[in-house]
C-alpha cells in the first residue's frame, strides 16, 4: 500500500472518532509485519486521563490480535492543521518497531518521517534484555 493509500485508511478512520470534548478527531492506520492494516480512531473520556490516541488504538489493536512489528504508521487529523504524534504515541510506536511514520502536509501530500526523526536517543523493549537494568541495578 502507498503512503498516499495509507493517508487515506487513516482518514476513514477518523471518521470513527470519538471526540465530543475536544473536537479534534484523529485517525491512524498501522501496517503489521504481515503487511495487513489496522486502524484506530481517538476515543475520549470525561475522566480526560482515560482518552487513548488514534495511533496507539491502532497499534494495541493489531497487538492484541498477536502483532509484534509494525512496520508503519500514517496519521491523519480532521479539521485541522498537519499534526505530528504526541509523546506517549510516539513511545508506544517504539514498542513495537515502527521505521516509518506517515503524516500529511497541508495540502494532503505524504510527509514521511522515520521514527528516530521523532524519538531520537529512545528507550526501547531492548534495554530490559539486560538482566542488569530488568533487576534495576
Ligand atoms: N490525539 C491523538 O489521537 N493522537 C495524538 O498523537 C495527539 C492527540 C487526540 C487525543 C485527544 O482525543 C485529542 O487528540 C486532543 O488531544
Amino acid at each position: 500500500m502507498t503512503p498516499g493509500e495509507l493517508l487515506e485508511r487513516a482518514r476513514d478512520a477518523a471518521r470513527h472518532a470519538y471526540a465530543p470534548y475536544s473536537g479534534f478527531r484523529v485517525g491512524a492506520a498501522a501496517v503489521t509485519g504481515d503487511g495487513e492494516v489496522v486502524t484506530g480512531a481517538n476515543i475520549e473520556n470525561a475522566a480526560f486521563g482515560a482518552t487513548v490516541c488514534a495511533e496507539t488504538n491502532a497499534i494495541t489493536t493489531a497487538a492484541a490480535s498477536g502483532s509484534r512489528r509494525i512496520t508503519a504508521v500514517a496519521v491523519v487529523c480532521l479539521d485541522g492543521v498537519p499534526c505530528t504524534p504526541c509523546g506517549n504515541c510516539r513511545q508506544v510506536m517504539r514498542e513495537f518497531g515502527v521505521d516509518q511514520v506517515i503524516l500529511s502536509h497541508g495540502d494532503g501530500t505524504p510527509w514521511i518521517l522515520t521514527l528516530e526523526d521523532l524519538l531520537p536517543e529512545s528507550f526501547g523493549p531492548e534495554a530490559l534484555d539486560d538482566p542488569d537494568v530488568a533487576e534495576g541495578s
